[in-house]
């Protein structure tokens, strides 16, 4: 047996954007220990910065260069620091990156980060030369480390990538490339290896993880609904969550599993964007607000408890005060847990950039806001429905004061406890005995075996 080497090396990840990036960034953090990387805290006691960026809404470039001329300084410092900048900025603008920041050794585009240990094995830089990895869409799964080890009882994992949708706003099919499905095996492998390290919950990730049409057993297709009832037979696995799902991908099969099964939560991220019929046309979004508005009544009646959470654009290129009332109004319909919203913002290359009827920046801010208002006070609410209520909560960390601790809830809200540490890593009814718009607070019931120990 070979001991793997002692970390004598650093290596800080600076990671922004989706959560399919935190994964990678794990991932890459995976295959840099065997070379000898442990993890550092700050850049400044790094030998090698990665900077994992997004390009999904504006001013992601303009943060990396700023980044980049705070660590210039770094470089000079210590000559032998690397920088390497992976993401979707690095795969829209790898020549411009390499072309305006010196300090930037390797570039490499988010279906290439196997390549990373080459690229620091070649070590370019000390022969003068920079790398741009080539962004040719390899298998990167066959080559990046599966998941292991969770730091938590909650793990990401990711099972499809890449968007062939290219709704007229978005840059995730020109940066993250078209659809791609994880074999339902390797998934499976990389699920039972998370539970048997003490993970409770998987997260499945995928830009438009609903749309999941993998290798499944025999070589037969799988979609998102096999995969869930797979994950759901895991002993130890008591969660299931998917995110990003497309309305048009949600279908009968999957709307059955949330009736069928209780591993999946009751929460369901499933991105509208707009309620105007209108706008959802000129989005390229394939449906109508009825037709979205029909599939909430539909999973509603599969799992009566699903609570939804959502993404808007507000400001869309011939958004007029009417198409923005809609927007609204669907909002008033469904009744959303949670929500992001944002300002439509140009991205170089999609069709929506050279669109007429740009909105202006102050009725976009002056939507927003509006928007903001009813879907804060929809979480509140939400929230507030909760008190009196049991609900399972997975606990995952440590509170701020001594003798707390903090889980989940199946609706992703915060839970705070008095409990003991031993909690961590399980599953325990607790009762809610407050809501704010932002987490619960809560007392673990008193049947129970942990309740018992606080006592
Ligand atoms: N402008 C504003 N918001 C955007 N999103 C994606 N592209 C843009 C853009 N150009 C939002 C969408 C998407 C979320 C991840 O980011 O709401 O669902
Ligand atoms: Fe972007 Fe649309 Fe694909 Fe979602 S479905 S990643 S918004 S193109």
């Amino acid at each position: 047996m070979t001991d793997a080497p002692r970390p004598d090396k650093r290596v800080f990840i600076k990671t922004w954007g989706c959560q399919m990036n935190v994964y990678d960034s794990e991932r890459m953090a995976d295959i840099l220990r065997p070379l000898g990387y442990a993890l550092a805290e700050t850049a400044e006691e790094a030998d090698l910065l990665v900077l994992n960026t997004c390009h999904i809404r504006e001013k992601a470039s303009e943060k990396l260069y700023s980044d980049l001329g705070r660590l210039r300084p770094l470089k000079a410092h210590k000559p032998g620091v690397r920088i390497a900048v992976t993401g979707c900025v690095a795969q829209a603008e790898g020549e411009e990156i390499m072309r305006r920041a010196p300090s930037v050794d390797f570039v490499i585009g988010p279906q290439s980060y196997h390549r990373l240990p080459e690229l620091l094995a070649r070590d370019a830089r000390s022969k003068g030369e920079r790398l741009l990895a080539d962004f040719a869409p390899e298998e990167k799964f066959d080559r990046l480390p599966a998941a292991r080890a969770a730091s938590g009882p909650s793990a990401f994992l990711t099972i499809q990538e890449g968007c062939d949708k290219f709704c007229t706003f978005c840059v995730v099919p020109y940066t993250r490339g078209a659809e791609f499905s994880r074999p339902t095996a390797d998934i499976l492998a990389e699920a039972r290896n998370l539970a048997d390290g003490g993970v409770r919950e998987v997260v499945l990730l995928g830009q438009n993880v609903n749309a999941y049409n993998g290798i499944g057993a025999n070589g037969t297709p799988s979609c998102l609904a096999d995969l869930a009832y797979a994950l759901a037979d895991i002993p130890g696995l008591d969660r299931i969550r998917y995110t990003t799902s497309h309305p048009k991908d949600m279908d009968a099969a999957l709307i059955r599993a949330h009736a069928d099964l209780p591993e999946l939560m009751p929460y369901l991220h499933l991105p509208v964007q707009s309620g105007s019929d209108k706008i959802l046309k000129a989005m390229n979004r394939g449906h109508t607000a009825q037709a979205y508005l029909d599939l909430v009544v539909e999973l509603r009646q599969a799992r009566p408890d699903l609570a939804l959470s959502g993404d808007f654009i507000v400001g869309f290129p011939g958004e007029t005060e009417t198409d923005f009332e809609c927007t609204l109004a669907l909002v008033r319909t469904v009744g959303y847990a949670s929500a992001f919203s944002f300002k439509y913002s140009k991205r170089p290359g999609t069709p929506a950039t050279a669109m007429a009827g740009q909105v202006e920046e102050g009725v976009k801010e002056e939507r927003l806001a509006r928007l903001n208002a009813l879907l804060e006070e929809q979480q509140t609410q939400f929230n507030q429905t909760m008190a009196g209520k049991t609900l399972p909560v997975l606990f995952e960390r440590l509170g701020r004061k001594p003798g707390q601790v903090v889980g989940r809830s199946p609706y992703l809200q915060p839970v705070w406890v008095d409990g003991p540490v031993s909690l961590l890593g399980t599953i325990a009814d607790v009762c809610i005995l407050g809501a704010a718009r932002g987490s619960l607070t809560g007392q673990l019931r008193p049947t129970s075996a942990a309740a018992e120990a606080v006592a």
